[in-house]
């Protein structure tokens, strides 16, 4: 029995219709909402802001996963958690006093998240990982959709599975860029909880069919 989440990322949906695509994620087997938001200062990219969020928000009946990909994170928090947000996810590359950062994010009554570019080793969060609900392990370069996914992610999980062994035993592992039917299997074995995909389901001609054959992915 398949116990892993499905996280759709908006990034890839019809700006122009939105309400349609919130609408194909609360009916399909989708868990969470992946809501990417970038400065074109962390990233070379900029996505969409709190207002559009709040938008989505209104629609949405499933948690807001919420991957900041800005520089200085502290200053936006309260207002990501008054757009709606239920995870918080900040960059481990952009946070100078990351332990302060995931505080307040829990101070506010979200669940705290670390993304890790893929040149950012685990290991680095060692000390940090008792204070962390969510690591999201970028499985491509933040900053675009429809990337082709990094094959080191496996090693990662692996790995990270490992360092957070009898310390912080309900850390849920995200993986986010590049994830399809081809390599979703794989992630799940490997110890991935939670999946997000932008391109492979909002591109597809059925989304909610490619929800379902991600939710359902069969692993040995
Ligand atoms: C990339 C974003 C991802 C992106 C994934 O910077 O963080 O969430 O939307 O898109 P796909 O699944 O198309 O790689
Ligand atoms: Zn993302």
């Amino acid at each position: 029995e398949n116990k892993h989440l499905i996280a759709p990322s908006i990034l890839a949906a019809d700006f122009s219709n939105l309400q349609k695509d919130i609408a194909m994620v609360n009916e399909s087997e989708a868990d969470w909402f992946h809501i990417d938001i970038m400065d074109g200062v962390f990233v070379p990219n900029i996505s969409f802001g709190f207002p559009v969020m709040q938008a989505i928000a209104k629609y949405a009946v499933k948690p807001l996963d919420v991957h900041l990909m800005i520089v200085d994170p502290d200053r936006y928090l309260q207002t990501c958690k008054d757009s709606g947000a239920s995870i918080i996810t900040v960059h481990y590359e952009a946070c100078t006093h990351l332990h302060r950062t995931l505080s307040a994010i829990r101070e506010l009554g979200c669940q705290a998240g670390v993304a890790i570019n893929p040149h950012t080793s685990v290991q680095l969060l060692k000390d940090v990982i008792q204070d962390i609900d969510v690591v999201c392990i970028m499985s491509v370069n933040p900053g675009f959709g429809g990337q082709k996914f990094i094959k080191n992610t496996y090693a990662k999980i692996k790995e990270l599975r490992a360092l957070a062994a009898g310390v912080n035993d309900r850390l849920l592992i995200e993986v986010d860029g590049g994830v399809t039917t081809d390599n979703a299997g794989e992630l799940i074995q490997a110890g991935a909880d939670v999946l997000v995909a932008g391109s492979f389901v909002f591109n597809a001609s059925e989304p909610a069919t490619m929800v379902k054959q991600l939710k359902n992915v069969s692993y040995p």
